[in-house]
């Protein structure tokens, strides 16, 4: 009986009468349970059609590595295509589906992916924007709309949350992650898979998740991309693995493996993180995928001499799918001739690939995710782009505010800098599907703003970069940054004149999209080109400086933090990115972001992190005493700490009190804050929770986050704020490797960011 829907459902496919065309989407036809159905439909498919599910193809337009897929149609109708990426609209889908389905002998639909990692059509800040607004419901949300849109768009599989923790400033994917915390880092990636999987996969509006990059991409040493990590076994177990834990413990139907090696083994090679980390210990059920030629990469490497070698290793190693680099389908059938690799291994990998089509609904239509009405009635409608506002405007993080924000609804204003009249680099890195022509434009966004009460003074004032290789390289890959033809003197003497005949000042200055993101690292993280000699130029005028920054990763600004009025970091904010920042500097929202990492004073402290160990010689302002863990040039400070940003209202915090001072058994410890509104303004403060194990088997960070809390105050309220603290939150890997909890005492702090903060103490017995 069940047979025969299937038989039924594959008929409506094959003669075109399927969802896609009708009004609604039709009931599907029950398919056989998974198991069942898997194992009946892998007994009928020869090695070859196997090892062509595992082949996922880039098809279009966004290349993110040196090769590029051939014939992709072609080996779709040959059965040699499991899943593509790279191209989305319904009809683009139906097509490649139906070459899939109509054509092959098995009929097995595509999966079809794509890189939707701050939203899809619509888009919303930056990932390191979105963690800053610690806002796990704004974050859900985000991922909501994205997975709405690209299921309208055809797509069912989403290339993210990408989870890395990253401490190191230079290295360009730092905005694509949620910043340096585990704990912050974790909750970020369950919201992520959450919005974008929903309780449904199967419903038509939902994506599936793909976790990234796994393992330890983020650690890249020197911060340049693609390079190898160095990290001891303690510091991957409790900094970096979390969040790929906490996704794939959400649920995460995929994950994708990285580029880089770990203490001289690539991960695509890696039998230890893949299978006996991935698989055995954490009980990963779902599908994994390389990432980008990862697998023809252990060439290079050097860990394999030739394809057939990279693709035994990868595949033994535990990788399912071969992105873009077809080593598995042209050199898997030999290799399982020459008895080098199992059929069986093939049999598994083919069968998880099976299994996620089968989640995601495609076997009872395959083209469930293929509407041109949905799409139509979807894709950047208006309630989208008013939630992406919303979201843009929380992610901004003051930083400096000397009473000059929020502007005057009167006067004239200079706007200036090369990225205040810019459409192109609001959208930032990582949105292929978004039409940067329709983002806002700061200047547009306070025009709106202002109406006619404010006068608007423009100049560029300078290029982001004047650097002939930089732009030369950037717009090689779609930057788009063009450089003025007039000379950078004659553009800063233009600002200032336009800043003498304004009341303040607004300098929207930063970074182009394209110098952050994949293979964006940067040695210098201070403003590129000449915009630093641009504030000067500006500063000398006396007119009040307020610096609008545009920014894909915590940047050097020791000047600008000295000598603006108001510093406000908005990263790259999406669609909605001008009229974000214009509801921020008017006032007409009151900013509560706070920053995901340390923002250092210089880039030689980098690697910079509020959960560092302490050392044996502690430094602590011992000027004269020479034998600490120092600079003998700058301070261990950094200018900005982990969980720092400013609000137009100002709170204060109590004591810190606590419900018992001795941990025993399955009771936890009550922390209680009284936080304050003392300013006059409501307003959102972000309230954290510390920890220190003083004393252990190991040693232990001087701080780590255990809990945080959004909440809004009116001006003048005061709220009490209240965390459990569970004896299992205190776990840490032991000097034995074993994850416990060691007696001793606690240190517990509460306040607005990792530096400022109000203190107790416990023990736990
Ligand atoms: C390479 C990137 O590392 C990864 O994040 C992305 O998903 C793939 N390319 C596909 O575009």
């Amino acid at each position: 009986m069940k047979k025969l829907y299937f038989v039924i459902a594959l008929a409506l496919v094959l003669t075109g009468n399927t969802s896609a065309q009708k009004k609604k989407p039709v009931q599907a036809p029950p398919v056989k349970p998974r198991n069942e159905f898997i194992a009946e439909l892998l007994a009928k498919m020869t090695i070859e059609e196997k090892i062509g599910q595992l082949n996922l193809v880039s098809i279009g337009f966004d290349v993110t590595g040196p090769i590029v897929s051939k014939n992709v149609e072609e080996k779709v109708q040959k059965g040699q295509v499991g899943g593509v990426f790279n191209t989305f609209t319904p009809v683009a889908v139906r097509k490649l589906q139906q070459m899939a389905v109509e054509k092959t002998r098995l009929k097995i639909p595509l999966l079809f992916g794509y890189d939707v990692v701050h939203g899809h059509r619509t888009i919303f800040p930056i990932p390191l924007g979105l963690s800053a607004t610690w806002d796990l419901k704004a974050i859900e949300q985000s991922a909501r709309v994205a997975g709405d849109e690209a299921s309208a768009d055809g797509l069912n599989w989403v290339f993210s949350p990408m989870v890395d923790i990253a401490r190191d400033p230079r290295w360009g994917r730092i905005a694509e992650g949620s910043g340096e915390d585990p704990f912050l880092g974790s909750r970020v990636a369950e919201a992520m898979v959450r919005g974008y999987q929903g309780n449904d996969l199967k419903a038509d509006n939902t994506v599936m998740a793909c976790v990234k990059h796994f393992a330890l991409y983020g650690g890249a040493s020197a911060g340049r991309d693609y390079n190898p990590v160095e990290m001891g076994e303690r510091t991957m177990r409790e900094v970096y693995l979390p969040p790929y834990k906490a996704a794939i413990d959400a649920g995460a139907g995929s994950v994708m493996s990285s580029f880089n090696d770990i203490d001289g083994v690539p991960v695509g090679a890696s039998r230890r993180m893949l299978t006996d980390l991935l698989r055995s210990e954490w009980n990963f059920k779902g599908l994994l995928a390389s990432d980008y030629t990862s697998l023809s990469e252990l060439i290079p490497h050097g860990v394999a001499a030739n394809e057939a070698e990279a693709a035994a290793l990868a595949l033994i190693a535990g990788n399912d799918m071969d992105m873009v680099s077809e080593i598995y389908i042209n050199h898997l059938p030999a290799l399982v001739k020459e008895g080098k690799v199992s059929e069986q291994a093939i049999t598994d990998a083919c069968r998880r690939v099976l299994e996620a089509k089968y989640d995601l609904g495609l076997f009872e239509d395959p083209y469930r995710y293929v509407n041109e009405k949905r799409a139509a009635a979807t894709l950047m409608k208006a309630e989208y782009r008013n939630i992406a506002r919303d979201i843009a405007r929380r992610s901004f993080v003051l930083l400096k505010n000397n009473n000059v924000l929020p502007l005057k609804k009167s006067g004239s204003i200079a706007l200036v800098g090369p990225l205040a009249n810019n459409k192109r680099d609001m959208i930032g890195n990582w949105s292929g599907a978004g039409d940067w022509k329709q983002a806002v434009s700061v200047s547009d966004g306070l025009k709106t703003a202002f109406g006619s009460a404010v006068v608007i003074n423009y100049a560029k004032g300078c290029n982001i970069t004047n650097d002939a290789q930089m732009l030369a390289r950037l717009n090689a890959h779609g930057g788009e940054i063009a450089a003025e033809t007039r000379g950078e003197d004659e553009l800063i003497r233009e600002a200032v004149e336009v800043a003498k005949r304004s009341d303040v000042v607004v300098a929207v200055v930063g970074e182009s999209q394209g110098m952050t993101g994949e293979a964006a690292s940067r040695a210098d993280i201070g403003l590129p080109g000449r915009q630093l000699d641009l504030l000067k130029a500006l500063k000398a005028t006396g007119k009040p400086l307020v610096i609008v920054l545009i920014n894909g990763r915590p940047m050097t600004l020791p000047w600008e933090n000295e000598n603006a009025d108001a510093i406000l970091v908005t990263w790259f904010a999406g669609t909605e990115a001008g009229n974000a920042i214009a509801d921020v500097l008017t006032g007409a929202y009151n900013p509560a972001g706070k920053l995901t990492n340390t923002w250092p004073q210089h880039v030689g402290q980098v690697p910079l992190f509020y959960n560092h160990k302490a050392t044996g010689r502690p430094f602590n302002g011992e000027q004269l005493d020479k034998y600490k863990s120092r600079y003998m040039d700058l301070s261990n400070e950094p200018l900005f700490p982990f969980g720092f940003g400013l609000s137009y209202t100002t709170f204060s915090y109590g004591d810190v009190r606590l419900d018992r001072t001795k941990l025993a058994g399955d009771a936890t410890v009550a922390v209680r804050c009284t936080v304050t509104n003392t300013g006059k303004m409501d307003g959102e403060e972000v309230v954290q929770l510390y920890v220190r194990d003083v004393t252990g088997s190991v040693t232990r960070p001087v701080k780590e986050l255990k809990g945080f809390q959004k909440i809004l105050l009116k001006a003048g309220e005061s709220r009490e704020v209240l965390f459990e603290i569970k004896r299992s939150d205190l776990a840490f890997w032991n000097i034995d490797m074993k994850l416990v909890i060691e007696p001793g005492l606690f240190h517990v702090f509460v306040g607005g960011n990792s530096r400022d903060v109000k203190k107790a103490e416990f023990s736990v017995e």
